[in-house]
């Protein structure tokens, strides 16, 4: 089976089934969530804050990126996978963002990139499609500019988002994410473009959706946001089995005779 491509997915905007999207940052995880059947999978730079434990995505490198995104590239065989530009590359010259996103595609086999931004992105987003890599946009709350926003806000100034929305769309981006923006809002960006608005925060009316995978298997610790619905419990289940584990070598009942050798 071959790999979801940028056109595929572009040429899935308005279509009756939602577009799936969810993070990974490991080998494994990558492996098992693409065998589960998503259509993009996302090295965000979200790994700042749930593999490094980081307060914000602002530390995360370009060498971490291409770390992550290289186990990631070498599990998928299905989904499209898109790798975040880590602060603060796309907002030097167009040359600098090519160089970097550059790197990731040759480095990790990953197919396309996204980064924070919009109308004043739309010179970089025209230089790397251009260049021949695809670009994912990402409008609304942008973590990266968490001190200049004041906080992870919900984003209201429609004006200001359709903007975004359209400039990136008119520069080339194969798709956006839309993240914490009103319901009403998310939904007139999704119709005023002609490419999938991806949602995180952005209500039922985006042309798909995507999460973060801690959030999804219920494994983050700490505050978890009013957008995110757990599928599971991983966290209570790893601490499970690390309490069952640790009984059983203190009361000596691991290992057993058919777990060593004669
Ligand atoms: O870094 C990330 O995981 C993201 C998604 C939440 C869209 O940018
Ligand atoms: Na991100």
């Amino acid at each position: 089976m071959t790999q979801i491509t940028a056109p595929q997915f572009t040429a899935r905007k308005g279509a009756a089934e939602k577009l799936v999207v969810l993070t990974a940052y490991d080998y494994t995880t990558a492996q098992l969530i693409d065998e589960a059947g998503v259509d993009a999978i996302l090295i965000g730079d979200s790994l700042g804050m749930v593999v490094q434990g980081r307060g914000s995505t602002l530390g995360v490198t370009l060498d971490q990126m291409i770390y992550h995104a290289e186990m990631v590239g070498r599990a998928v065989t299905k989904a499209l996978t898109v790798v975040d530009l880590p602060f603060p590359i796309n907002h030097y010259d167009t040359g600098a963002a090519i160089d970097a996103a550059a790197r990731i595609l040759k480095e990790t086999g990953c197919q396309s990139v996204k980064l924070e931004g919009g109308e004043a992105q739309a010179d970089t987003i025209h230089a790397l499609v251009t260049a021949g890599i695809p670009v994912m946009a990402h409008v609304g709350l942008r973590p990266q500019s968490v001190h200049q926003l004041g906080g992870y806000k919900v984003q209201r100034d429609e004006q200001r988002l359709l903007a975004d929305a359209r400039a990136a769309s008119e520069a080339g981006a194969y798709g956006m994410v839309i993240e914490c923006v009103p319901s009403e809002i998310a939904k007139s960006i999704t119709a005023a473009v002609p490419i999938p608005t991806i949602g995180i925060g952005a209500g039922p009316d985006c042309d798909g959706q995507v999460l973060v995978i801690h959030d999804v298997l219920g494994m983050t610790t700490g505050y978890v946001p009013r957008f995110v619905r757990s599928y599971a419990k991983v966290g209570e289940t790893i601490k499970e089995a690390t309490a069952a584990f640790a009984k059983d070598v203190r009361g000596g009942e691991f290992p057993g005779p058919g777990e060593a050798f004669k």
